[in-house]
């Protein structure tokens, strides 16, 4: 038997990056570059998408030399992006009409509160799963809509396109102006906030609130089938998987059961929970969000959390404020203290996500005395991610009656342990890291193996999950009460900065 191989582009906030995985779904080769994050004014993050398109198809390049493979020696090529962030381009010329807004920016706050109206936050939450927040698309493409001259204009008739970064990447994958398909992926059409959660289709409702036109939409497509073949560099290669990244990590890490759950620690961290077929509803402040649509099977849902900072908080302590020279040389300042020496950071930086939603937060440092250092500082930075973590770990519990027993993990952040370490103390239950930690590459592959039949089923992906890592609870039961009363209290100072 002949190996089969497939590649993954993972399109992310700070990164994109290319795998190829053999048919035992183990790494053959990476290549990986950053582009620039563009910050115009406070609260606002743009990405260029042409510099996407272009460090795409370099990582492309890079991993087939490094793999010494030819494209003809691929059997699909499947996508996993960043989620949320949104371009619009010319269909004539593919080249965006500007640059991309990205899911952190919060230039949409006001936007959002005069949508909501009397109706206030849950407007659409019923036919969305999502409240309204600056974080989803709809209303960044209705932005750019009112603020980009004759742009509306331009779209009601038809010449411009709106995708998520799944589409832009397919688009120019299968020839850009000349032929290139456009669609999208039911995981990433669930973060516009413009389909409608229980048909998957778009909501001619909401995007008539919006004003968004239904002539600049990609089609709903599921997340694993042919889309169409690439031109240029993978010429001939089907594209035959989306899923946005935390979605793709589900299907990597596995959790194909009602009840299982994974948390990536990338530029935020987003934690779901498999519901099954049927999609839960939040009260807790929770995302309904489609998981995965395998061709022709019904859509998988989960419940999220998602948090908008994590890992982004370790660059912003390395670039912004300069206390380390390289994100890994976080965890052995943190080390060098016994605890946060009575220090919190709120890093909302972008407001606050799950499970508070509030576009007025903006970042706190609280708990400070002569007494604290750079290194509680350090640990400070740590333990944001494992408290957020474990917020939106209970709105999850109070949501859908799950208690997770364990929680497996990857991204990047999982491999400070004493990050992992404090993780597990402060929800209770071991975390586990597997041995492939490149989960959202692993999960695009998966599904797009699935499509062209490198892999039988969904049974066949889990034989190959191994655990590489599991840290176990240690805090004692008073301390990891107490130091939960400080976070908390911490939060509560983070609301109402911004007006
Ligand atoms: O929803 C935003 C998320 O998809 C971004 O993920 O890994 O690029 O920070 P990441």
């Amino acid at each position: 038997m002949t190996d089969k191989y497939v590649a993954a582009i993972d399109q992310g906030t700070t990164s994109s990056r290319c795998i190829i995985f053999n048919q035992n779904g183990a790494i053959v080769a990476a290549d990986q570059r950053e582009h620039r994050q563009i910050f115009p004014r406070p609260g606002w993050v743009e990405h260029d998408a042409a510099e996407i398109w272009a460090k795409t198809q370099a990582v492309v390049t890079g991993a087939l030399e490094r793999a010494g493979l030819r494209a003809d020696e691929l059997s699909a090529v499947g996508i996993t992006n960043q989620r949320e962030t949104t371009v619009l381009w010319d269909r004539a010329t593919g080249k965006p009409v500007h640059n991309a807004v990205v899911w952190q920016d919060t230039r949409t706050a006001a936007l959002c509160t005069e949508l909501g109206g009397a109706d206030g936050q849950d407007r659409f939450r019923d036919r969305t799963g999502l409240p309204l927040a600056s974080y989803f698309s709809g209303p960044k493409a209705a932005w750019l809509l009112d603020n980009v001259p004759g742009l509306r204009r331009r779209a009601e008739n038809g010449e411009i396109a709106f995708g998520t970064v799944d589409s832009w990447l397919i688009y120019n994958l299968t020839g850009g102006p000349v032929g290139g398909v456009h669609v999208t992926d039911v995981t990433n059409a669930s973060r516009t906030m413009l389909m409608n959660i229980g048909t998957h289709e778009w909501d001619p409702s909401i995007l008539a609130a919006m004003d968004v036109p239904a002539a600049m939409l990609p089609e709903i497509r599921s997340s694993a089938e042919v889309y169409g073949t690439c031109t240029g560099r993978l010429d001939g290669v089907p594209v035959a998987a989306a899923l946005g990244d935390q979605q793709a990590a589900v299907f990597g890490q596995t959790c194909y059961g009602v009840g299982e759950a994974k948390n990536t620690y990338g530029t935020g961290s987003f934690l779901l929970l498999n519901t099954g077929t049927r999609p839960v509803p939040s009260e807790s402040g929770l995302l309904t969000t489609v998981g995965y649509q395998i061709g022709g099977e019904a859509p998988v849902y989960c419940l999220e959390g998602s948090i908008a900072v994590t890992g982004a908080l370790v660059q912003w302590f390395r670039d912004q404020l300069g206390i380390i020279a390289a994100a890994d040389e976080i965890e052995t300042l943190a080390a060098s203290v016994a605890d946060n020496g009575g220090a919190y950071i709120v890093p909302a930086f972008s407001g606050l996500f799950a499970p508070y939603w509030r576009g007025d937060a903006r970042g706190v440092v609280t708990g400070l005395t002569r007494y604290v250092t750079k290194a509680h500082l350090a640990r400070a930075v740590l333990e944001a991610t494992s408290w957020q973590t474990r917020e939106v770990v209970d709105a999850m519990y109070q949501d859908s009656g799950v208690r997770l027993t364990d929680l497996k993990v990857d991204g990047g952040m999982t491999a400070n342990g004493l990050l992992m370490q404090h993780q597990a103390d402060v929800l209770g239950v071991p975390v586990l890291r597997p041995v492939i930690s490149e989960t959202t590459c692993l999960g695009a592959a998966y599904a797009a193996g699935l499509a062209t039949g490198v892999w039988r089923d969904q049974d066949e992906l889990k034989t190959h999950w191994q655990r590489d890592t599991e840290w176990t609870p240690r805090m004692d039961e008073a301390t990891r009460e107490r130091e939960h009363r400080n976070w908390r209290k911490a939060v509560e100072r983070s609301f109402g900065w911004q007006e």
